[in-house]
């Protein structure tokens, strides 16, 4: 008989259990330093492949591999104990076929040992969604602004402004909460559309860029708190300045190196008192 106890995480149908009775906290994690950090506050912590962005300065999420996403989940996964925490496909893993999808989110799954993936896209990608819900793997959506598209969509705009647009996006989301997916990310779209998204799917939404009528929200936490500084979008509240309280400790540690202030011998093994 096993001695270990098992720690209750928040779960994927905790998640589901929330719409409409309470906000859904979501934020971003990379590491298990910010894992850390986030566990207590955070419902629900994504492994987002904008890590590649974020952490590895590509231009886009594109690059990032299977075995960067593995890598980033377990460090997640071993520095949280509450959250539910959710790990993004990357571009390339899931879109060719629901068994290629399979195969790749099984993989995430046994090696991660996180709750469920996400992955982008509406009703094109409805059926890898059933295939993978029908096998054991619970499915974050993601609708709206599809970063993984970033090619075939020209660039980073706010979605749904269009009728036309609007009613396809609402018919993306319809089509992946009927696939079985447990909640949906809608990211950057305009506010009239989240409202009729959030009214219309019997699952919660989670935004990004989306407005406040969604039944949760979702940020990067280097956005948020002000470390990833090379440009604010519109969607995001800085809620602290880390990157430039970084910069300014590096200021200072730099100047007392230089000076010889530091080490002081506070800081030193086997200095006697003067
Ligand atoms: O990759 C990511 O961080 C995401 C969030 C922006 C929702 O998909």
């Amino acid at each position: 008989m096993s001695t270990h106890r098992q720690l209750k995480r928040t779960t994927v149908p905790d998640i589901r259990a929330m719409k409409g009775a309470t906000p859904i906290v979501g934020l971003t994690a990379y590491t298990s330093l910010t894992a850390v950090l986030l566990d207590d506050q955070a419902d629900l912590l994504l492994v987002g492949d904008s890590l590649g962005m974020v952490l590895y300065g590509l231009d886009s999420t594109l690059a990032v591999t299977l075995d960067m996403m593995i890598a980033h989940g377990q460090a997640v996964m071993r520095g949280s104990t509450k959250t539910c925490v959710i790990v993004d496909m990357p571009f390339g893993s899931y879109q060719e076929s629901p068994e290629a999808a399979f195969r790749a989110a099984s993989r995430v799954m046994k090696e991660v040992g996180c709750a469920g993936i996400k992955l982008e896209g509406g009703e094109e990608m409805a059926e890898t969604i059933r295939f993978l819900t029908r096998r054991g793997i619970p499915v974050l959506a993601h609708v709206g602004l599809l970063p993984q598209s970033v090619n075939t969509a020209g660039g980073f705009r706010s979605h749904g402004k269009a009728g036309g647009e609007a009613d396809s996006i609402l018919a993306d989301a319809v089509a992946v909460a009927a696939a079985g997916a447990f909640a949906m990310v809608v990211e950057g779209t305009v506010e009239p559309l989240a409202r009729r998204i959030t009214e219309t799917v019997p699952v919660p939404t989670i935004g990004i860029g989306a407005s406040p009528h969604c039944d949760g929200q979702i940020l990067v936490t280097e956005d948020m708190t002000g470390l990833f500084s090379d440009f604010t979008p519109k969607h995001v509240k800085r809620y602290a300045n880390l990157g430039e309280g970084i910069r300014q400790a590096a200021v200072e540690y730099a100047a007392d190196v230089r000076a010889g202030r530091f080490p002081g011998p506070e800081h030193c093994f086997g200095v006697k008192p003067d």
